[in-house]
């Protein structure tokens, strides 16, 4: 079994966009009410008294939109100076970054993963919900912001849709070539618009990384990383092309991950809700960390076995209760 050291956090489950995928438009959501997400203080008891103890290393920080909650600078500092941190990454649609990008730098982070799901401005907005105005120049100002700042590896994420997006592979894999960014390629997952999924919801990686092969060629390569993406390089690009294939691959049986919700449930998969432990509560009750890290150690144990029997069952009986901007993704 692969040890389990990452743990993905997310901060809050608003979001200032609407990604079709996501957090459609006119979608009803609860929103956690404030009282019942986990304070900055919180969030690093858990991490001190539980999760550093019973040996997570590397920490993601998620949402909905991570740069949405007030003090998420002050909370990037005090993680990276955690001496057991061996890694800090934030994930986030861009948009707060040609503000935000150089203090969450100067706090420590290094490392962003940024959606953009097209260079096409009014493909862009259809995407992610526009509100009225357009948001892709000041999303790609923000990418732009993020490089110049240092931010390293530096990657961008793109849910491929069907009719949608899936002209662009080509125009967004070339991003890769001659600057040292990261794009991914992500399969749709029925989670958050199931309506959306329809007879060809979803394109197998593998197609996409035919179409790029027979453009320019891929070699496999590498970049720092703890998730499941498969990575590959242009020749002779200065960045790299990843896919994450989690509707044509399973990857359960290297899934080295956990998530806790910004309401404090701590989930063992992304795809069901098996076993989901109210550590906000438990912390809040006042249940001592020995017993806390012990219900975390009972949970990794039972992980392989949620991963795999249970995979599909959340999407299968629909009993998902969670959407991706309330799972954190
Ligand atoms: P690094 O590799 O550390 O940079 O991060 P990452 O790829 O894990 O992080 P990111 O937040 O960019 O995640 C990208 C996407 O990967 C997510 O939205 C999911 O679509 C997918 N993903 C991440 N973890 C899982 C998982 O445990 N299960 C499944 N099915 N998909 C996942
Ligand atoms: N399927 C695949 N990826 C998704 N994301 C959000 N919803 C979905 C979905 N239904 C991605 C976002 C972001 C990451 C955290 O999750 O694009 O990059
Ligand atoms: Fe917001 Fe990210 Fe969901 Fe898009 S994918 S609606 S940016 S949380």
């Amino acid at each position: 079994m692969n040890p389990i050291d990452y743990l993905r956090i997310s901060l809050i489950d608003r979001c200032n966009f609407r990604c079709q995928y996501c957090m459609p438009e006119g979608a009803e959501l609860d929103y956690i009410l404030q009282q019942d997400l986990l304070t900055t203080e919180e969030i690093l008891a858990l991490l001190q008294g539980v999760f550093i103890p019973v040996g997570f290393r590397k920490f993601r920080l998620t949402g909905g939109e991570p740069l949405l909650r007030p003090g998420v600078v002050d909370l990037v500092e005090a993680i990276a100076n955690l001496p057991e941190t061996e890694d800090l990454a934030l994930t986030t649609n861009g948009f707060l970054l040609p503000e935000m990008a150089q203090d969450l730098y100067n706090a420590g982070l290094r490392r962003l993963n940024i959606s953009l799901d097209s260079l096409n401005s009014a493909n862009f907005d259809k995407i992610i919900g526009n509100g009225g105005k357009s948001r892709w120049k000041r999303v790609w100002a923000g990418i732009q912001k993020a490089y110049e700042v240092g931010f390293s590896p530096l990657k961008l994420n793109v849910v491929v849709i069907p009719g949608v997006n899936e002209g662009e592979v080509l125009d967004l894999a070339a991003l890769s070539c001659d600057r040292p960014w990261h794009i991914r390629f992500i399969e749709f997952m029925p989670i958050g618009n199931p309506e959306l999924f329809g007879e060809r919801a979803w394109i197998p990686s593998e197609e996409l990384r035919q179409q790029i092969r027979a453009q320019w060629g891929l070699e496999a390569s590498q970049v720092q990383g703890n998730g499941p993406a498969d990575v590959f390089r242009i020749p002779g690009a200065q960045g790299t092309v990843g896919f994450i294939s989690q509707m044509s691959e399973c990857f359960c049986d290297r899934c080295n991950r956990m998530r806790l919700s910004a309401d404090g449930w701590l989930r063992p998969c992304l795809l069901n809700e098996t076993g989901q432990l109210n550590l906000k509560s438990a912390l809040r009750e006042g249940v001592s960390w020995s017993i806390l890290q012990q219900q975390v150690q009972d949970l990794i144990l039972l992980k392989p076995e949620i991963n795999f029997k249970l995979r599909d069952s959340g999407t299968e009986d629909g009993s998902y209760h969670r959407t991706m901007s309330q799972i954190g993704g």
